[in-house]
């Protein structure tokens, strides 16, 4: 049977229309509404939440088109994973239907003229990466691509990026010992460059670092390690919609407690990397704890993730 999901009343049911294998592990799967009508637009960064039958909800970035809107995502079948991509690349088929949400963008790409972009990608990645060249491609602006991976084998959408972006992608496969020279590439790179990077943990390290003073743009899908929270005590968090207040202790998130109090959040990753839970700040200081937001976004203060972010106060007022 299958469970009810935390996907919001707006998810909306889609056929597969097309499944293609891009690497030895990663599938694409071409989504589309039953009746053929256009699916909400996109833009380049966005991903959607898909159901699993267990009610689990897996976030998988959107590698289609953006200008076209085409709805396409590329599933990397991980063995050792929670099994939601184990699923999907075992039960969807053409003409198999899947409940998702979204588009939602945390990972916002809007190419300006004047400024070039550097896209750096690693495995699966590449996802939102290839939409942003596309995006780049489309309005004309100076981008280079730099994809790293195992083998070429592993990449995924190798040919198609090669096709559209010529000497403008830059393919470092291990085995190759093509290897990624992040110091170089920061020490070349003109002013006015904006670096965006979507990989493994490990590269999204290495390119903050190498690219420290620089604008640098990423997504991750693991959380980043963060540091003792700023307050050890717990405190209180005012519910504004919903009327009444909460006390979050030390050892528990605001999501778990808010949910206990009746109070209907949707989550899916509960560690600060989907941004599911994101919830409007209406008071009070917030110690962010995602992997999710730039500084100068937490420094705006007006949002949280609340399955990781606490206060850094004694009080939030929260829409909720
Ligand atoms: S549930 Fe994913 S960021 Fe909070």
């Amino acid at each position: 049977m299958t469970a009810p999901t935390r996907l919001p009343e707006t998810a909306l049911d889609v056929v597969v229309t097309a499944r293609t294998r891009s690497s030895d592990a990663v599938d694409l799967f071409d989504l589309a509404a039953p009746d053929g009508t256009p699916l909400p637009r996109w833009e380049a960064g966005a991903h959607v939440d898909v159901a699993l039958p267990d009610g689990d909800v897996r976030q998988y970035s959107l590698c289609g088109d953006p200008v076209e809107g085409t709805w396409r995502i590329g599933v990397l079948r991980e063995p050792d994973g929670r099994g939601g991509s184990a699923w999907l690349h075992d039960h969807l088929a053409v003409g198999s239907t899947v409940r998702v949400a979204g588009p939602r963008n945390h990972f916002e790409f809007e190419p300006r003229r004047g400024t070039s972009y550097v896209l750096v990608a690693g495995g699966v990645g590449v996802t939102p990466i290839s939409a942003m060249a596309r995006a780049a491609a489309h309005a004309g602006v100076e981008y280079v691509v730099h994809y790293a991976g195992r083998s070429r084998a592993s990449m995924a959408l190798l040919d198609e990026l090669a096709e559209l972006h010529g000497d403008r992608l830059h393919v470092h496969a291990a085995d190759e010992g093509a290897r990624l020279d992040l110091d170089a590439l920061f020490a070349g790179m003109p002013p006015f460059t904006t670096t965006y990077c979507c990989g493994p943990e490990r590269m999204i390290d290495a390119v903050e670092a190498a690219g420290a003073g620089r604008q640098v743009v990423v997504e991750r899908f693991e959380p980043k390690a963060v540091g003792e929270p700023v307050r050890h005590e717990s405190f209180e968090v005012e519910l504004a919609l919903t009327g009444g207040t909460v006390t979050v202790p030390s050892d528990r998130s605001v999501l778990d407690v808010v949910e206990e109090a009746g109070v209907l959040v949707l989550s899916s990753c509960r560690e600060g990397t989907c941004g599911t839970c994101e919830t409007t700040v209406l008071e009070g200081e917030v110690d962010h704890r995602d992997s999710i937001l730039t500084p100068d976004e937490q420094a705006a203060g007006d949002r949280m993730f609340i399955c990781v972010s606490r206060a850094a106060c004694p009080r939030l007022v929260l829409d909720l």
